[in-house]
């Protein structure tokens, strides 16, 4: 079977790794794909969110099944327009992705469903959400409705943090279009979770649980990120906490969304916060996480294309449970300098040390390209992440981070607390 994986970062290139490794595959192609990509997989210059392009590539290979990685791709329509020329796709179709697209979707999605998660309320007015704010002492999360690459979402402390944080979406519209309508959300404390399970739109499969670190620097500053490094299993969480996320989040959603006409199939997300008062759910996304495919990916022993097409059809549960390994794997996210302000990131930097890494540890590329003459450069904000599995969560990471260490550009910068806190 010919196999399509649809985007270019770290967690593509992670898929890509993980299909070349089925023995149902014959071969595997990534479109746009990235430096990575390419050396494992055939790269189609050919964008991810390129609906006519991707479709007709699909018709010429007569390729089994398309794997959509990212958000961009689940928005543009590439999941409908191939479900409907008969292709196998892992990955919902616009309607139901909206359980990422639209925060006031998934909002109200929860509510119906009776999804555990913050108190909310959605506006486009700034006036009635500076009082909600104010009634809650400026503690609450602001929101952009929309895609915002995880960035748009600004945890506030203070009346004046969070009247700035409605102004940039309502009045400035810094996030453009994305944050013309904004959810604000009571601040919640506790550990973050990301649990996600695959479904055919019926079962689910819960995957190994990972934890994401946000915030760009060491310590938890800085502002948010796509996510910088993730560990997977992460601390704190048993199967109890498991079992409930699989039973009143991810289940729940997945029926309410077949319910209202939007069946999902493939890869739904759960980001969750372990509070006091029990599992809180903060976002949904409509595919892996990155990074936390890049350690979830590594752990699963099962065939994950055989996982992958099963979603697709509709037979999952024909399948027995994926098998993971004991070992725990950890990922460090290695970024662009003033990541993740684009504006400001350049790119164009010669890499160095890729072909020196320590045994045991997987480089996953993002943002890499190899540049004729000058060889692999970098592309973009999040550059690559270094991953190893380890008997322990401290041998994990001991050597994710020697591999991050010798990935060398100009301005290269990655945090070194990742996964720590489960380091006795
Ligand atoms: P989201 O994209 O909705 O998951 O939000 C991104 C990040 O913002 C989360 O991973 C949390 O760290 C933080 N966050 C989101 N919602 C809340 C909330 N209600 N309370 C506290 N932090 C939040
Ligand atoms: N790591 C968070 C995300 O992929 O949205």
């Amino acid at each position: 079977m010919k196999v399509l994986v649809v985007g270019s970062g770290a967690r593509e290139h992670a898929l890509v790794w993980k299909c070349v490794q089925s023995d149902l595959v014959e071969r595997v192609y990534c479109a746009p794909g990235n430096g990575g990509t390419g050396g494992m997989a055939r790269n189609v210059p050919i964008g991810a969110a390129d609906v006519v392009r991707i479709v007709e590539f699909a018709k010429r290979e007569r390729l089994g099944l398309v794997i959509l990685g990212p958000e961009a791709a689940v928005e543009a329509g590439v999941g409908d327009a191939l479900r409907s020329a008969g292709f196998n796709v892992f990955g919902p179709n616009r309607g139901a992705g909206r359980i990422e697209s639209s925060k006031s979707f998934a909002k109200q999605l929860m509510v119906r469903a009776g999804i555990p998660t913050a108190d909310f309320a959605v506006f486009t007015q700034p006036e009635p959400a500076r009082a909600w704010a104010r009634e809650r002492n400026g503690l609450v999360a602001v929101k952009a409705d929309g895609l915002a690459r995880g960035k748009g979402v600004i945890v506030c402390a203070s009346v004046e943090e969070a009247n700035s944080a409605i102004d940039a979406m309502l009045v400035q519209s810094r996030f453009g279009k994305s944050g013309a309508t904004v959810v604000l959300e009571e601040r919640l404390e506790g550990a973050e979770l990301s649990v996600l399970g695959i479904t055919d739109g019926t079962d689910v499969v819960a995957l190994a649980p990972a934890r994401d670190f946000k915030r760009a620097h060491d310590g938890d500053h800085g502002p948010n990120t796509g996510g910088m490094g993730a560990y997977s299993p992460p601390a704190g969480v048993d199967r109890t906490v498991l079992g409930e996320v699989l039973e009143k989040v991810l289940k729940p959603a997945v029926r309410e969304l077949a319910d209202s006409g939007d069946e999902f199939r493939g890869v739904l997300y759960a980001g969750l916060m372990l509070t006091p008062s029990g599992i809180r759910t903060l976002e949904f996304n409509a595919r892996f996480g990155d990074p936390e495919a890049q350690v979830v990916l590594p752990r699963l022993e099962s065939d994950f294309v055989t996982l992958a097409l099963a979603a697709a059809k509709g037979t999952l549960a024909s399948l027995p449970d994926p098998t993971w390994s004991p070992r725990a794997a950890v990922g460090v996210v290695v970024a662009s300098a003033n990541y993740p302000d684009d504006a400001l990131v350049k790119s164009g930097f010669q890499i160095s040390g890729l072909a020196e890494m320590p045994r045991g540890v997987q480089i996953f590329h993002a943002g890499t390209k190899f540049e004729p003459g000058r060889g692999l450069v970098t592309d973009g904000g999040r550059v690559v992440t270094s991953v190893a599995l380890g008997d322990t969560v401290g041998e994990a990471r001991e050597k994710a981070l020697a591999g991050a260490r010798q990935v060398r550009f100009q301005g290269a910068f990655f945090r070194t607390d990742i996964a720590e806190e489960a380091v006795g």
